[in-house]
């Protein structure tokens, strides 16, 4: 088995196959899919976040539009930006780049509610988290379906296998409680609460964390031959860190994704999957 899982290999991949396929029905239906970004916080690290997604829809032939707002913006006008997005044929996919301000971010979840389940990419949407709690993965979120995504494509068998995931946020613990669970893994999850974390973490055939701290994983931690996903992205002195000791961990681990080029890229493939998917929907293509 390769010992580096390379997301950002299986990234490319994913993108290419994917623009021949946006090409394919765009051939017949003349409708390209179209992505709507919001940004309402002057972060400029969102904003380049959203450029390099917009950059991607760009490569495999989504169209992209941006709508910047200002950071004073009241609940009212976002709530009918996104009406507008909602009811506006020609866009099939709305990505709410978060954090909002701070004015706003009490009432992120009213945001999120109000998109339409149709267009929510991000998959943050209740009724599409209702449907990923039924193994419905459709339209769930983009980091979780990389993860599994990389598993399956390095064929590591997760059936009847141990799975500690330190982290239990929307955007990663939570939604692969259930895309494990659907594969018949056993899971672990660990957070701050958590007593005694080395006990779960050195009984993990696959450890999945992503608490943001670099170096958190050290070798002593984990069991000889683990297979670890590393999820945690932290800027130091403007060079990106995952959460794992890679070098330290690197001979005593069976697989694992480096940083950067692992699940970074595969989150981003997701989300131009997942508007695909929600433009195939609102085509009523199958
Ligand atoms: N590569 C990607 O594409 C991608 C995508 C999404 C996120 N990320 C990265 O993943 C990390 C987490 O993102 P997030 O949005 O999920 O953040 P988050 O909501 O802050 O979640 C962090 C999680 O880690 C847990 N945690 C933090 N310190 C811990 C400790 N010392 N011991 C045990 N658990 C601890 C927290 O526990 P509590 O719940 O108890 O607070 C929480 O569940 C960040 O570095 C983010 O940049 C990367």
């Amino acid at each position: 088995m390769e010992k580096i899982l390379d997301g950002k290999k299986l990234a490319e991949k994913l993108n290419s196959e994917l623009k021949q396929e946006i090409n394919n029905i765009f051939e017949k239906t003349g409708v390209k899919p179209k992505l709507a970004a919001i940004l309402a916080n002057e972060d400029p690290g969102s904003e380049i976040y959203v450029n390099m997604k917009r950059k991607k829809c760009a490569e495999v032939g989504i169209e992209s539009i941006l709508i910047k707002l200002e950071k004073d913006i009241s609940e009212n006008t976002l709530l009918e930006e996104i009406n507008k997005l909602n009811n506006d044929n020609t866009v099939h996919g709305i990505l709410l780049q978060l954090p909002l301000p701070t004015k706003l971010k009490e009432s992120t979840n009213k945001f999120i509610e109000k998109i339409s389940p149709l267009k929510d990419v991000d998959g943050f949407n209740p009724i599409n988290k209702g449907l990923l709690f039924d193994y419905n993965e459709e339209l769930a979120p983009c980091t979780p379906k990389g993860i599994i995504a990389l598993l399956e494509y390095y064929s590591i068998e997760l059936k009847g296998k141990d799975v500690v995931i330190i982290n239990r946020s929307n955007l990663v613990g939570k939604p692969l409680i259930f895309m494990l669970l659907k594969r018949n893994a056993t899971i672990t999850v660990c957070h701050t609460s958590t007593k005694n974390i080395d006990k779960h973490l050195k009984r993990a055939d696959i450890l999945i964390v992503a608490v943001g701290k670099p170096k958190f994983i050290t070798k002593e931690k984990i069991k000889e031959g683990a297979i670890i996903i590393d999820v945690g992205q932290s800027r130091v002195e403007g060079k990106l860190f995952g959460d794992v000791d890679f070098d330290q961990v690197f001979e005593k681990c069976g697989a694992i994704t480096p940083t950067p080029g692992g699940v970074g890229p595969l989150t981003v493939a997701f989300l131009l999957q997942n508007t695909f998917i929600a433009y195939k929907k609102q085509l009523k293509i199958n």
